[in-house]
């Protein structure tokens, strides 16, 4: 798919905005309010270091700045020897050189410990012939574990369907807390709709921030809900992936689908503005393409990320497109396990041998007593699932043995 062309131009389309030192002939409602432009504003790091990945040894740091900047990360394996140098990747020959910052660190070493901080250079004024830069500044000393794609344990953390509900996040994840996880998946409505930047630090990459993902990555698949509104479109910006992919970690190959809005797309609150039908159908061609790979059949399990469940989520649009598109390929392509939200009613389906051939596990959310936190644990001989609610009862469980 294309999700990392439109990224990467979403990126540029809002620096592109955001130069024009507070005139911008790309989005205007944005120039008046963006903290940019405020010329009295310090320079500083806003929100991050946030870490994103896909695995396979390389990781995304992630992190925004008050002003346009150059920026860079300095890494190596003690903190006393940060003795690299990562910059964001190149495009059309420029460097980037704007707010938000996101730098991919290749090729590291499997199963190994590394220091890092993010560093950034004000560009205070920019002229044809002349860069006048400010103050650097940077971040603390942090470090991460560079997950090995060849461990024999993989465990993660699911939280869905916070919906502006940003302190449901430490709250969770407290339930957990001592336990050493891989990555935290997000799967979908986060938010309510997408406003401004504000509110995407605010509701989640701050309180991410505090809590683990400068050190632990974050995997992230937007559901219905972060496809609205006005900053839906500049959303993608701010991560360094939140569509479809697949990657492989230890004994299971992750699927994460973007199953898009539930509404048809002619529904008159989308105005005419969204395709998602197309969208969902060029991810079935992807999806099947997909289960012929050797990473999938290989696999010794095959896990399925989607915040609108295959099934078991009503009769809107999307939840019937997603079952007519997606049931039949995931059948056949044998998949062990599907993660889901949406529904805000938790609930672990039973496999069936006529509709869904896998377990579909629904977690809850967002309001007290129905939000959940839901631990997976893989080894190549079993998947263990436990959904526990706000109270730290568990709510769900399920074991996927090794066929
Ligand atoms: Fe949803």
């Amino acid at each position: 798919m294309n999700e990392n062309l439109s990224k990467g131009n979403r990126r540029n389309f809002l620096k592109g905005g955001l130069v024009l030192g507070g005139l911008t002939l790309l989005n205007p409602e944005r120039a008046i309010s963006s903290p940019l432009n405020d010329q009295s504003e310090e320079f500083k790091i806003i929100t991050g270091p946030y870490l994103q990945t896909n695995f396979g040894n390389s990781l995304s740091i992630l992190w925004i700045t008050s002003k346009d900047s150059s920026s860079w990360v300095e890494y190596g394996l003690s903190p006393d020897q940060l003795d690299k140098k990562a910059y964001g990747k190149s495009e059309l020959g420029f460097k980037p050189a704007g707010r938000l910052n996101c730098v991919k660190l290749e090729n590291l070493k499997p199963g190994t410990s590394y220091h890092y901080k993010i560093v950034s250079k004000e560009i205070k004024d920019f002229q044809p012939y002349k860069m006048t830069y400010g103050e650097t500044i940077s971040g603390n000393t942090e470090s991460f574990l560079n997950t090995d794609p060849a461990k024999a344990e993989v465990s993660f953390l699911m939280l869905n369907d916070l919906h502006d509900r940003p302190k449901s996040i430490a709250h969770l994840l407290d339930l957990d807390k001592g336990n050493k996880r891989d990555f935290i998946f997000f799967n979908g409505d986060i938010f309510d709709y997408q406003n401004d930047e504000q509110q995407i630090i605010n509701n989640m990459l701050q309180p991410c921030v505090d809590y683990f993902a400068s050190s632990t990555p974050f995997v992230y698949v937007r559901g219905n809900h972060e496809t609205r509104g006005k900053f839906a479109r500049d959303f993608p910006a701010y991560f360094d992936h939140v569509g479809n992919t697949a990657f492989t970690l230890g004994p299971v190959r992750f699927v994460i689908l973007d199953t898009g809005e539930d509404k048809e797309d002619s529904h008159p609150v989308y105005a005419g503005i969204v395709d998602f039908d197309q969208y969902r159908e060029a991810q079935a061609v992807w999806l099947e393409k997909e289960i012929s790979r050797k990473e999938f059949k290989n696999a010794a399990f095959r896990v399925v990320m989607m915040h609108i469940p295959p099934r078991y989520s009503g009769d809107a649009h999307g939840s019937v497109h997603c079952t007519q598109l997606f049931e039949p390929i995931m059948n056949r392509g044998k998949v062990d396990l599907v993660l889901s939200g949406h529904t805000h009613r938790y609930k672990v389906h039973q496999p069936d041998k006529k509709l869904n051939n896998y377990p579909i596990i629904i977690g809850g959310g967002p309001k007290d007593g129905s939000r959940t936190l839901t631990k997976i644990k893989a080894t190549n001989k079993q998947i263990e699932v436990s959904m526990l609610d706000d109270s730290g009862k568990e709510v769900g469980s399920y074991l996927v043995v090794k066929r």
